[in-house]
Formats: structure tokens, C-alpha cells, sequence
């Protein structure tokens, strides 16, 4: 008996926070490791179950960028990055779509379905529900550099995505934009994930990846970061790759009314709810 009424205490220690998030859109960016391994894979699922069933709206957004690296070196193309953006070349975009379209997002979402949930996919041309065109990066000097598929976010059917949550969906969505003549765009996930967090008004924009947070240069993370100081970082090279358009995305969902930002392990189990549910959360909260 006492520990029932335990079990039932740590149940209601959730009742203040399922209070502040309830209806509230939580818009998870799910990347790197976490996704690697099965066991973590089940238990983010969950999570994400969790959230919905208790009265929040959690919508995932992934990417895949280990996976795709793999599928790449089996057809022997090098990955190539220029500063933290995937370049994408026609074999490229190929392989995104088939990883992270037909591989990745049907498996998440069938994952969820055998858990319980309700799940809806969407990737590229399906619902084309990320708008996009061709990304040009610009270097120092401000040349533009051609990334070839690589794109950026021109809008996000929110709406629609909305119709699909009332109906008790979790939308399941991959990186790949449309563009107006119908052409698809591989996007840097992170920023797919803040665009659809900024359209859709979400109340906290939860980055997934494989490492503690943002870490300075002894490793050690860094519990807060703003504008300023991610500036500095970046510009004195001790946040590179792809930690930058991470924190950037961070900082322009902020800008857009995202009310707050983090940056979080997905290797920790339940990182999520560790997040959602405590006072301090975990990994690195991102300020403007
Ligand atoms: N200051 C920093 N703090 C933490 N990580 C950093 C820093 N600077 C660079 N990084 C790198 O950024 C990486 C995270 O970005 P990365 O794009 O590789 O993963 P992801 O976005 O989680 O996954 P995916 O790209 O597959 O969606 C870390 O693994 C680390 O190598
Ligand atoms: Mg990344």
C-alpha cells in the first residue's frame, strides 16, 4: 500500500507542469545518436506519447544525418559540410530522401503507432507541408556558395499540420521543403524544426542531439546562452559545425515568439520528460 500511494505521489509531482503545458505545442527536433540506438528510439517514442496523451502537442521533427553519411560511403560519395550545411548534389538528395523520407520518418511513425500513439507522417511532396527554396550560403567575404539541393525554409502549411493534432495526431516530419515547381530541398533539420516551432507559436522548441549541450572548449557545458555570447563562440570557433545552426535556429525561434529554447541529450534516457518536468531541465537553455 504505502508504495502505491507513493507511486501515486510521483505521479502528481507532474500535476504543476501538466498544468503550465497543457495544450501547448511542443515542437521536438530528434537527430543524431538518440536515434541510433533501438533502446533510446523506443523510449523518446514513448516520451512523446506520454506528452500527447497528457494534454500537450508535441510534433517531431528529424533528421538523420549519421544514416544518410552511411547510405552515402556505401554508393562511395564523401559527405561533404561547409559550415555545418549538408552540400547536396543530385545522388545526395537522392539518398536524403529515401533515408530520411522513406526509411526514417515511416519508421517513426509506425514506431509510435505500435506503441500506442497516433501518428502522421510527412515528408517532401507529402502534404508538402515545408515550403522551400535553394539555400545560398555566404562566405566571409560574402561570395555565395552553391550548397546544390540544400534549402531553406519559404513558409509551413501550420494550419493543416493543426487540422491533423486536433484529430489527435503526432505529426512526424522530415526536412525536405517543396519547391514552387515542385522540386524538393534537402534542409538543415534544425532549422526546419525552429521554422515549424515559429509558425505554429509553439511554447518550447526542444533540440535532441548527441552531446551534453553546448560545451565550451574544456567540454563542459554551458547551462545558458544568448544571443551574444553564441556570437562570440561561433566567431572564436568554439561552437562549429553542426552546433551552429543549431544554436541559430534556437535563437531565431526566440526571435519569432518561440517562448523558450533548449538544447538537450538525447542520449539520456527520458531526456524529454527530464526537461518538461523539472525545475532546472537539462542540457543548455538558449536566451535571447
Ligand atoms: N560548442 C559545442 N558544443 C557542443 N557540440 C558542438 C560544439 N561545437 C560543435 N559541436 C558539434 O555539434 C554536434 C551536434 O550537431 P550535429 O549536426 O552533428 O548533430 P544533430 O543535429 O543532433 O543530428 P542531425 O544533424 O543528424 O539531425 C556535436 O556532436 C559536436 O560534434
Ligand atoms: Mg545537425
Amino acid at each position: 500500500m504505502q508504495q502505491l500511494i507513493k507511486r501515486a505521489e510521483t505521479v502528481l509531482e507532474a500535476l504543476p507542469y501538466l498544468i503550465k503545458f497543457n495544450n501547448k505545442i511542443i515542437v521536438i527536433k530528434y537527430g543524431g545518436a538518440a536515434m541510433q540506438s533501438e533502446e533510446l528510439k523506443h523510449k523518446v517514442i514513448q516520451d512523446v506519447i506520454l506528452l500527447k496523451m497528457m494534454g500537450m502537442e508535441p510534433v517531431l521533427v528529424h533528421g538523420g544525418g549519421p544514416e544518410i553519411n552511411k547510405y552515402l560511403r556505401k554508393q562511395k560519395i564523401e559527405p561533404k559540410f561547409i559550415g555545418g550545411y549538408r552540400v547536396t548534389d543530385k545522388e545526395t538528395m537522392k539518398v536524403v530522401q529515401k533515408v530520411l523520407g522513406e526509411k526514417i520518418n515511416q519508421q517513426i511513425v509506425s514506431l509510435i503507432k505500435k506503441a500506442g500513439g497516433k501518428a502522421k507522417g510527412f515528408f517532401g511532396k507529402k502534404g508538402r507541408v515545408i515550403k522551400a527554396f535553394k539555400y545560398w550560403k555566404k562566405d566571409e567575404n560574402g561570395e555565395k556558395i552553391d550548397l546544390g539541393f540544400t534549402g531553406q525554409v519559404g513558409g509551413i502549411r501550420f494550419r493543416y499540420l493543426k487540422k491533423w493534432m486536433k484529430l489527435g495526431y503526432i505529426p512526424v516530419l522530415t526536412s525536405i521543403g517543396v519547391g514552387k515547381r515542385g522540386g524538393v530541398y534537402n534542409i538543415n533539420a534544425d532549422k526546419a524544426a525552429a521554422a515549424i516551432a515559429a509558425y505554429l507559436k509553439a511554447e518550447k522548441l526542444i533540440m535532441m542531439t548527441d552531446v551534453k549541450g553546448v560545451l565550451n572548449t574544456s567540454g563542459e557545458l554551458i547551462s545558458h546562452v544568448n544571443t551574444y555570447k553564441a556570437g562570440k563562440m561561433i566567431k572564436g570557433g568554439s561552437i562549429s559545425g553542426g552546433m551552429i545552426p543549431k544554436v541559430k535556429s534556437c535563437l531565431y525561434a526566440l526571435r519569432k515568439g518561440v517562448k523558450t529554447a533548449h538544447i538537450i541529450d538525447g542520449r539520456v534516457p527520458h531526456a524529454i520528460l527530464l526537461e518538461l518536468f523539472t525545475d532546472h531541465g537539462i542540457g543548455t537553455m538558449v536566451k535571447k
